[in-house]
């Protein structure tokens, strides 16, 4: 009989969002009057549609792939050099960060990535990451098989926490010990915290002088407002030579459905074998690529491209105060309610201080059923999640207005 990876066994429940679906599902079978005024503010999923000039990109590209002359068959494994140039010029080189074409790998969202990434890492490093976090970051090291068993709380021997609260306001220092790996996420799922310039650069320090890689999740970078917070860690000096950054096309162009995303890998980047020979991680990235994918479709690349033309950087930004303005009316809501909120101002999350007494699971329980509204709860990030929990503001506006007048009379 074969054998199984055992690892996946260690995981403690499943994945969260799955989780959150099937408890809705549940209510909505056992309450289908209560169903119908049922509302989403749980997983962050886009709900507006498609910039046009995405589009209309895409429409022409399907159109090509239909004609003898202008087919298309398997593109290049690391993406398109037309996307790879646009990516490269738009958000790094006008901002004056120096990333050539062949640093970006396109792939299919920044999701993925953060779970492909690991394909190249050796079981050695030890993994630093925040408290509350993204839980792919986590789970994918679990079935990796980079730690041990999981705890009550839901965290993992072998991982090494940071503790993001109020205090900190949710930015972690870094440790005192050494890690080998560290994972950052700002604008931050699930708190909507943002860093600023000079704790980013603490971070490289910290990197610098161990030697260790921050792989920077810069997903949400499209919704900083605040002029002085760095979009990508490349803008703070040294981080080519410590950092990874993964980028998203899902929460700006609203391609969670479409799927596309990057990752900018440095050629300064070194990691070590096990006898201490220090080599270049890019051309291990490349091979990764070029074994394991052919990239995403041509038509959704030309649609990616297509959110850099000036229609597409409009519409996106359309998008992106749409969503915005869905934050603030539900951050006020929220406050209004008595509740302590965070974030919702350079990230489309709120984070909110639970009420006493209740475990974040109940909380979600009680929105359920109280407010037919649904919510994460802060433990499925991670034990220092537990006293919040998130709302997302990925939601039509009457939606949001409803669920903010459903919030003050909570
Ligand atoms: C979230 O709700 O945390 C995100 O939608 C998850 C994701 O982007 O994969």
């Amino acid at each position: 009989m074969a054998y199984l990876n055992e690892n996946y066994l260690k995981l403690q429940a499943g994945y969260l969002f799955p989780e959150v679906a099937r408890r809705v599902r549940e209510f909505c079978e056992a309450n289908p009057e209560a169903a119908k005024r049922l509302i989403r503010c749980g997983i962050g999923d886009v709900t507006e549609p498609l910039p046009r000039a995405a589009v209309e990109a895409m429409k022409r590209a399907v159109e090509e792939l239909g004609h003898p002359e202008s087919f298309r068959g398997y593109g290049p494994e690391q993406g398109y050099e037309f996307l790879r140039s646009t990516i490269a010029q738009h958000d790094y080189r006008d901002h004056n960060i120096e990333i050539a074409e062949d640093e970006i790998f396109v792939s299919d969202g920044s999701k993925c990535d953060c779970g492909y990434i690991l394909d190249i890492f050796g079981d050695q490093n030890k993994v630093a990451v925040p408290d509350p976090v993204y839980p792919v970051y986590v789970d994918t090291n679990v079935m990796a098989g980079h730690t041990g068993h999981g705890r009550k709380d839901g965290s993992y021997e072998g991982i090494l926490y940071l503790p993001c609260t109020a205090e900190n306001n949710f930015v972690p220092d870094p440790p005192k010990v050494h890690v080998d790996l560290v994972y950052l996420c700002f604008p931050n799922n699930p708190t909507g915290a943002v860093a600023s310039r000079a704790e980013l650069s603490r971070w490289v320090e910290y990197a610098r002088e161990h030697e260790a890689l921050l792989l920077f999740d810069a997903a949400y970078q499209a919704y900083i407002s605040d002029p002085e917070i760095p979009h990508s860690i490349f803008e703070v000096p040294g981080a080519r030579d410590c950092a990874i950054e993964f980028r998203s096309f899902s929460k700006n162009g609203g391609f969670t459905g479409v799927r596309c995303g990057f990752t900018v890998m440095p050629k300064s980047l070194l990691a070590q074998t096990e006898n201490g020979r220090r080599l270049p991680l890019h051309p291990l990235w490349q091979r990764r690529w070029s074994t394991k994918s052919n990239s995403v479709s041509y038509p959704v690349q030309r649609g990616a491209e297509a959110l850099y033309s000036p229609e597409g950087r409009k519409q996106v930004r359309s998008l992106i105060d749409h969503y915005m303005g869905n934050a603030k009316l539900l951050r006020d809501a929220a406050a209004d309610a008595g509740l302590e909120t965070f974030g919702g101002i350079n990230a489309p999350y709120i984070w909110v201080k639970m009420p006493g007494g209740l475990t974040s699971w109940q909380m979600f329980d009680r929105m359920l059923r109280q407010l037919n509204v649904v919510i994460t709860p802060g433990a499925g990030f991670g034990a220092q999640g537990e006293d919040h929990f998130r709302i997302s503001a990925f939601n039509s506006r009457e939606n949001a207005e409803e669920v903010a007048h459903r919030l003050k009379t909570l």
